[in-house]
């Protein structure tokens, strides 16, 4: 049995208008249907342009947001139908990490007193000294300092900052730890600290992830399994390694051509897809395949009106997509309009891209007017196709206070 399982989960948002009368006119359909399990002890990746859903989705498992239908089974029990009192007992063993660490803590408590607090909320030690004690032994687990008991977080660098709200969730000896963008807000020489640190207490106490990010490159060493996420559902997932040799979904495609490989020769001779278009409102999605506005394979009809179910390719994979058979052997081909496929130069022509001029619409996709000799950026850095994530977007709620991840 997994150790969580979400089976359709749907999280609407009501929009309403009106000075007198609230009316609702519409929803957000910021998750509308996703279906995936994490087993114990791994980590599942889910990544996604902002705005697809992801933060929402984290939120819905352990409550913070309500959840419109759907079921959130954590070994065995259905948390989207637990009373209230029962759900902030089990929030102990599903613990978050924000993506701000500064704006998840109180600026006004110090380390210790934002680690016991929800050591006492949750009846964790049976006094002070006995809480110090754990939360020293957990400072250290984490890479900090014993003497941060008495201080501030605004005497933390970012990376430690992040250490800090990693050990808040620890002190709770959870089971699941959701990982919302642990890393974006860092310096990419500090991210990889963070995520190394992640993968040796996973190692050390057999914790399990579900780690959030809209950048592939985060994901990818430290996922068991992946999922992409487009507009509130998933349209591929697949374990890490399958996914990365052989994307199958024209999403993942495009998402993965936009990072840069590190081998010159190989990165000079990949495919690139660069997407044309924003992501569609999720107030107003799409019908049909709700990324047929942006697909570069988009065949008539069917594309337009039937909503693709994920369906099992192959042992462990997942794609959401009416033609990824015949778009995987070359019978489909996609549109030249839509997606600007720079392909490997001829033997004997100069180098595709590098003297032609930008095409119109490829100014918005930063990645679109790189030549090859640019694509030394570090792994790292790379974002998903067009994706310039704002540090916190709007109404996501990822500045929540710590009380309210503890309940
Ligand atoms: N409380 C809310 N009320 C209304 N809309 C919301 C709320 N929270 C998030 N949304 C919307 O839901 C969509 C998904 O948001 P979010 O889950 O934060 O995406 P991500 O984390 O992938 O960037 C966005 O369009 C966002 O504006
Ligand atoms: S179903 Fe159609 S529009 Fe959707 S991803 Fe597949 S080819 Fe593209
Ligand atoms: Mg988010």
């Amino acid at each position: 049995m997994s150790l969580l399982e979400l089976n359709d989960v749907k999280v609407h948002f009501p929009v309403r208008r009106g000075v007198l009368f609230d009316r609702t006119v519409g929803h957000v359909y910021a998750v509308d249907g996703v279906s995936l399990s994490v087993e114990a002890g791994q980590t599942y990746g889910l990544v996604g342009e902002s705005g697809c859903g992801k933060t929402t989705l984290g939120r819905a498992v352990l409550r913070l947001t309500d959840i419109t239908s759907g079921e959130v089974v954590f070994d065995g029990t259905d948390l989207a139908a637990l009373p209230e009192e029962e759900m902030r007992r089990s929030r102990r063993r599903l613990q978050m990490v924000f993506q701000d660490p500064l704006g998840s803590l109180n600026p006004r408590q110090n380390i210790e007193s934002i680690l016991a607090e929800g050591m006492a909320a949750h009846g964790i030690g049976a006094d002070r000294t006995e809480r110090r004690a754990r939360i020293v032994e957990v400072l250290e687990r984490v890479g900090l300092p014993a003497d941060a008991l008495s201080r501030y977080p605004h005497e933390f660098s970012g990376g430690q900052r992040q250490r800090i709200g990693i050990a808040r969730a620890l002190v709770l000896e959870p089971d699941l730890i959701i990982c919302d963008e642990p890393v974006s807000a860092l310096d990419v020489s500090i991210q990889a600290q963070v995520i190394n640190l992640l993968e040796e207490l996973q190692e050390q106490l057999g914790l399990t992830y579900l780690v959030i990010a809209h950048d592939l490159a985060v994901v990818r060493h430290i996922s068991d399994v992946i999922g992409v996420m487009y507009l509130g559902a998933l349209v591929e997932e697949a374990p890490s390694d399958l996914l990365y040799a052989e994307p199958r979904h024209p999403y993942t495609r495009a998402l993965m051509s936009a990072v840069p490989v590190p081998d010159p020769e190989v990165e000079d001779n990949r495919e690139r897809i660069l997407l044309r278009g924003d992501l569609p409102s999720p107030a107003n999605p799409p019908a049909g395949c709700r990324f047929h506005t942006r697909c570069p394979w988009r065949q008539p009809e069917r594309c337009d009106t039937e909503r693709p179910q994920l369906t099992e390719l192959a042992d462990g994979h997942r794609v959401a997509c009416h033609y990824a058979a015949e778009i995987a052997d070359g019978r489909i081909q996609p549109v030249r309009e839509l997606a600007e496929r720079i392909l490997p130069p001829e033997p004997d022509e100069p180098a595709a891209g590098s003297d032609e001029p930008a095409g119109p619409g490829e100014s918005s996709a930063p990645e679109s007017s790189a030549g090859p000799g640019e694509s030394a950026a570090p792994e790292s850095s790379a974002r998903l196709a067009g994706a310039a994530e704002p540090a916190e977007p709007p109404g996501s709620g990822e500045s929540a206070r710590p009380s309210e991840s503890k309940g």
